[in-house]
Order: structure tokens, then C-alpha cells, then sequence
């Protein structure tokens, strides 16, 4: 099993996965037509033709990008797939000269074994809110933000 960049036919499954965590409140749904238009974002795991996994890296600012929509199917979970995906994420963050990568999530814990370290939300900066607006839950966010950065921990 590795990772992927993401093609236009994994969008279905991928809308799939992450709807069916954020139906349990455990992520934020997307919608399809967030997926296709960020499609190039998207990494995926398959094992053979089934899609187990997906994570997206999405580049806010000059210095910034956003690790969004990490899942990872129920019966493939506690394999490293996750693991596999944040690799990817930040290893492509590296080659893009990005310095710093955050997430907001319900998982602290699982970034954290990636030496990600939580921040208060309002450090974030303002541009990362952006998204937020068109969020159904905002301003009541109750995601834990966390952020790494890559000069130190590359
Ligand atoms: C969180 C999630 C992505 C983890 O994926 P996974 O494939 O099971 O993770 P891995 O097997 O690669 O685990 C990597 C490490 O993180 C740990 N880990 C996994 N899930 C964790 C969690 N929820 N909290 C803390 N640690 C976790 C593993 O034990 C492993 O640790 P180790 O290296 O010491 O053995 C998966 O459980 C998931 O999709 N959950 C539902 C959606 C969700 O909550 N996404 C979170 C981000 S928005």
C-alpha cells in the first residue's frame, strides 16, 4: 500500500469516507464539489482498488498550509496509514518551501505524534479563517489546532 496524488475517479469514495466520520461528528464533511475543485491536494491510500485512505494538504499562505480531511477507513486503521499520509502531506509541504503546517482536528493526540504541538486558535493567522465563515459549527469551533514546523522538525 502506498500513497497517492488523488485522481478525479477516487473523488466518490473519498466523499464517502470523510462523510461518513463527519456524519459521526468526528471531522467536517466536504462536499463534492470541494473535493473536485481541490483535487490536486488530496493524497490517497488504496489497497487495491479500494480506497482506505485520504489527507490534503492545502496551501493557505506564502509560509502556510492546512492538513485537511484525514481519514482513514475503520478496518484499515491502527496500519500506519494515517502515518503514511501525514508523511506525505508534510514531505510535500517541504519540497513547496512551506515552513509551517497546521491542522485543526478532533485528533490532537494523532498529530501529535507527528511533533505537532497545539496552539490557541486565535494564534492562527487571520487567513486561515476564511474557510471557516462558510463553516456550519463557526464561530462555536470546538477543533483543536496544532501546527508544525518544518525548518526545525524537517
Ligand atoms: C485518526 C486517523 C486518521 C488515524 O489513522 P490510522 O491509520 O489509524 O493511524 P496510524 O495507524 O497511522 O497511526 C499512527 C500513530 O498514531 C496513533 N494513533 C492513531 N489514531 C490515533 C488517535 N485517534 N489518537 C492518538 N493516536 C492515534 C497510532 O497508535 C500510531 O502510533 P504509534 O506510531 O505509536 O504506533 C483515523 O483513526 C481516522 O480516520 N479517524 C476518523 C477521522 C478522523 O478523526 N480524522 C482526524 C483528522 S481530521
Amino acid at each position: 500500500m502506498k500513497v497517492e496524488k488523488a485522481r478525479i475517479s477516487d473523488v466518490a469514495e473519498m466523499h464517502k469516507l470523510i462523510n461518513y466520520f463527519a456524519d459521526k461528528d468526528e471531522m467536517l464533511a466536504r462536499s463534492l464539489s470541494e473535493i473536485y475543485e481541490n483535487i490536486r491536494d488530496y493524497f490517497v491510500v488504496r489497497d487495491d482498488e479500494r480506497l482506505i485512505g485520504c489527507a490534503a494538504l492545502h496551501v493557505s499562505w506564502s509560509d502556510l498550509a492546512e492538513i485537511k480531511s484525514v481519514a482513514v477507513a475503520e478496518d484499515s486503521q491502527q496500519q500506519g496509514v494515517g502515518a503514511q499520509l501525514i508523511d506525505a502531506c508534510l514531505a510535500e509541504a517541504k519540497e513547496l518551501g512551506i515552513s509551517i503546517v497546521f491542522c485543526l482536528t478532533y485528533q490532537p493526540a494523532f498529530f501529535e505524534k507527528f511533533s505537532f504541538s497545539q496552539v490557541d486558535k486565535m494564534e492562527l493567522p487571520r487567513k486561515v479563517w476564511t474557510e471557516c465563515y462558510r463553516c456550519p459549527k463557526f464561530p462555536d469551533c470546538d477543533e483543536v489546532a496544532l501546527i508544525y514546523h518544518l525548518e526545525a522538525g524537517a
